[in-house]
């Protein structure tokens, strides 16, 4: 890694704590408001949702407020959190997607997302995940940026390989997913591929 550039040299907990509003063509990331909570728990009481990610499917709308308030309290403290997913078209929050993890020292992120199931395959998250990309390089200076799935989940590889993302291999038993050892994919895009492999068109 060159001197050009280092996460560490930027105070990255300035930029969790004020996130920005991101734009898309058809979405919205911006941070996830009160206001939020009924098309959050919309979403995410679907058991096909939750399926595939580390969560339970919210059983209430208390839940779903008190998931905001953790959100928030993250924001307030500048620790790495997701951004809402909002439809333009609609205005409504159809979904999440952030940071898992960042680390200033390696320059690297994990990223995490899951949509609403009625904007399934519209590209929307392939949307989404490039403009999170382009904020880990460009914003957060980063050189690493990966993402990983449930071998069982092929959609979500699909819009990992969409956004320039390289397979690295499987994972066994990486993750528990309800009660239960999952494999799962790993996926990254280096700094250098992103900028040279112009991703970032
Ligand atoms: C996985 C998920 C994020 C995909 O979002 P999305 O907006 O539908 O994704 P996109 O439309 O951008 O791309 C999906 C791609 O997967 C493909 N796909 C869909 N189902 C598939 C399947 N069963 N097998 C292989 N590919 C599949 C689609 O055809 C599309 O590829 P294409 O553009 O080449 O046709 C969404 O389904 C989701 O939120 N699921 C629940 C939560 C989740 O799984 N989160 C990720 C955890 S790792």
């Amino acid at each position: 890694m060159t001197d050009e550039f280092s996460s560490s040299m930027i105070d990255m907990r300035d930029i969790f704590m004020d996130l920005p509003v991101l734009e898309t063509e058809h979405l919205f990331l911006r941070k996830v408001e009160k206001s939020d909570a009924r098309d959050f728990f919309e979403y995410a009481s679907d058991e096909e949702v939750a399926k595939h990610v580390l969560w339970y499917a919210h059983q209430s709308i208390k839940e779903t407020r008190r998931q905001i308030k953790v959100l928030q309290q993250q924001y307030r403290h500048g620790s790495p959190a997701s951004f809402a997913i909002i439809d333009k078209k609609s205005g409504r929050m159809i979904g999440t997607i952030g940071y898992m993890w960042v680390s200033s020292v390696d320059c690297s992120a994990e990223i995490g997302y899951s949509l609403s199931r009625e904007y399934w395959n519209r590209g929307f998250m392939t949307e989404a995940l490039r403009e999170i990309i382009r904020f880990s390089f460009d914003i957060l200076l980063l050189n690493r940026v990966e993402a990983q799935h449930g071998t069982d989940n092929p959609a979500s590889g699909k819009v990992m390989e969409k956004c320039g993302m390289k397979k690295e291999g499987i994972l066994r038993q990486r993750l528990m997913n309800k009660g239960k050892l999952i494999d799962t994919a790993l996926y990254s895009i280096l700094r250098d591929e992103y900028y040279k492999g112009g991703q970032q068109l």
